[in-house]
């Protein structure tokens, strides 16, 4: 990495397992002090404990703004005032538009797009404090196109683009940038059971490593610095196109 994140604090939403946890070891290894979250807070807990004093967590289902403020204020009481965040927790929603409940479908965007929302607009006084920062939010090959079954979380997640869009537009002049990655299939618990199905289809015939993903987010937090509202992909070539049998190998 060209720009350090030495000491720099970032705050990271679905902390305790899959890539969250990924990107607090990659932070912590870079030098960064990290505010984990989750509604985890067994695993959110032990995380912490393991990576020592760069860690802390607290913690935070953001769908909802008061636990949002009270976790803001523990950043800030515990390390100062926040330079990054990392809106990265979510909930995959299975099922087709005639059999999704209301409740779910309302749910998955209080989480995946609500949380985002609620996470910048409660934050960002914090990262101005902070004299400027960085944005990243979670995206999803499913915000880049349609999925059968998926149609919960594929609107959340192209949700997800316009507001990151908007907020760069907001947030530049201030100095923060806010940009968005879509990782395609990656090796958490959310596909667990169905990743192996996954890999055959994808261009690079495997599925992804969140470490793969950290190496992103670690380039967008600290390199990345003329880049705002953009989209970064990193998806094995998921949404590439398509291979047609029938055409065959001629
Ligand atoms: N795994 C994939 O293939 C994949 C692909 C594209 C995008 N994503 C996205 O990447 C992000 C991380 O997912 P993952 O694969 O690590 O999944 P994961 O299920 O392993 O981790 C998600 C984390 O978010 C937390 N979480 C769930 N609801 C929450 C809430 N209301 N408040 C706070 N935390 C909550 C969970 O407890 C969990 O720790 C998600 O936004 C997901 O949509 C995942």
């Amino acid at each position: 990495m060209k720009h350090s994140l030495k000491n720099q604090v970032v705050f990271v939403t679905g902390a305790a397992r899959g890539m969250g946890e990924e990107h607090v070891r990659g932070l912590v290894r870079v030098g960064a002090r990290v505010v984990a979250t989750d509604v985890l807070d067994e695993a959110g807990k032990a995380l912490a404990k393991e990576l020592g004093d760069a860690v802390a967590y607290t913690h935070l289902d953001v769908s909802d703004e008061g636990q949002w403020r009270q976790a803001v204020a523990f950043a800030e009481a515990t390390f100062g005032p926040i330079h990054h965040l990392v809106n990265n927790a979510g909930i995959l929603t299975i099922g087709t538009i005639e059999r999704t409940s209301p409740e779910d479908f309302r749910r998955t965007l209080e989480v995946n797009l609500t949380g985002a929302w609620l996470g910048m607009h409660v934050a960002v006084p914090s990262i101005r404090r902070a004299g400027g920062g960085s944005i990243v939010n979670v995206s999803s090959s499913a915000g880049l196109q349609g999925y059968a079954n998926l149609g919960a979380y594929v609107a959340s997640k192209w949700g997800l683009r316009g507001l990151t869009k908007t907020a760069a537009l907001e947030l530049g002049p201030s100095g923060i940038r806010v940009n968005l990655i879509h990782p395609g299939p990656i090796r958490t618990p959310m596909i667990a059971g169905i990743d192996a199905t996954i890999a055959e289809k994808q261009p690079l015939a495997r599925i992804g490593e969140p470490s793969e993903v950290t190496d992103m987010l670690l380039f967008l937090l600290a390199d990345a610095t003329y880049s705002t509202g953009h989209e970064f992909i990193i998806d094995g070539g998921a949404v590439i196109g398509q291979v047609l049998d029938a055409l065959g190998s001629k």
